[in-house]
């Protein structure tokens, strides 16, 4: 996935933290156990889970899930991020994965599910409508919107 990220030239969804992937799986997978478990002392890094969208044998996406919210995150991030690589998208598969998140951040006991995206990100925008987003006041950092969806109301998400 990340050598099509690179030919594509998106590799700026791979920064920070996320960075550790250019070396490798299990740099990666160890950077995302120790950010599932929170407590690092910085405004972006809560307990969550990083979920894989799975297509048979390979990786075609990511899924971000926040268990909490901090000042920041309120502003941008948010409690689920997701990302599809480039030649799976137009499937439905970030739909579908939005949906499994709100049920999975319901099942940990959440109410509602804050989701952030640029103003500009016209396919996050669909899907996170399509998954009962309702659109809240902007966030303060400039060209970021950002919804809630009501998790008991994530049965009637479009094609439930
Ligand atoms: C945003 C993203 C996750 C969407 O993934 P995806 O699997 O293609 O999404 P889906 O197939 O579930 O749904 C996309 C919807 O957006 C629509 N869409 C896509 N591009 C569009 C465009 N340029 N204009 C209008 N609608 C568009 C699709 O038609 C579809 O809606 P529909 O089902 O009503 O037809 C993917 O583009 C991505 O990884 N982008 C880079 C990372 C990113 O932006 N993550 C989100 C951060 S908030």
């Amino acid at each position: 996935m990340l050598a099509e990220y690179r030919r594509v030239e998106e590799q700026g969804l791979y920064t920070g933290f996320y960075a550790a992937a250019w070396d490798g799986y299990d740099k990666y997978r160890a950077m995302l156990e120790r950010l599932s478990r929170g407590g690092w002392p910085h405004p972006y890094v809560v307990p969550g889970e990083t979920l894989f969208i799975i297509e048979g044998d390979r990786v075609v996406g990511e899924v971000y899930l926040r268990f909490a919210l901090t000042p920041e995150l309120q502003e941008g991030g948010g409690n689920v991020g997701y990302q599809v690589r480039p030649s799976a998208r137009g499937r439905g598969y970030a739909t579908e994965a939005l949906r499994l998140a709100l049920d999975r951040l319901r099942d940990v006991g959440l109410r509602e599910a804050l989701i952030t995206c640029d103003h500009d990100n016209v396919a996050s925008i669909r899907v996170i409508e399509k998954c009962g987003g309702r659109r809240i006041a902007d966030s303060h950092l400039a060209n970021k919107r950002r919804y809630v969806a009501m998790l008991n109301e994530a049965a009637n998400c479009e094609g439930r």
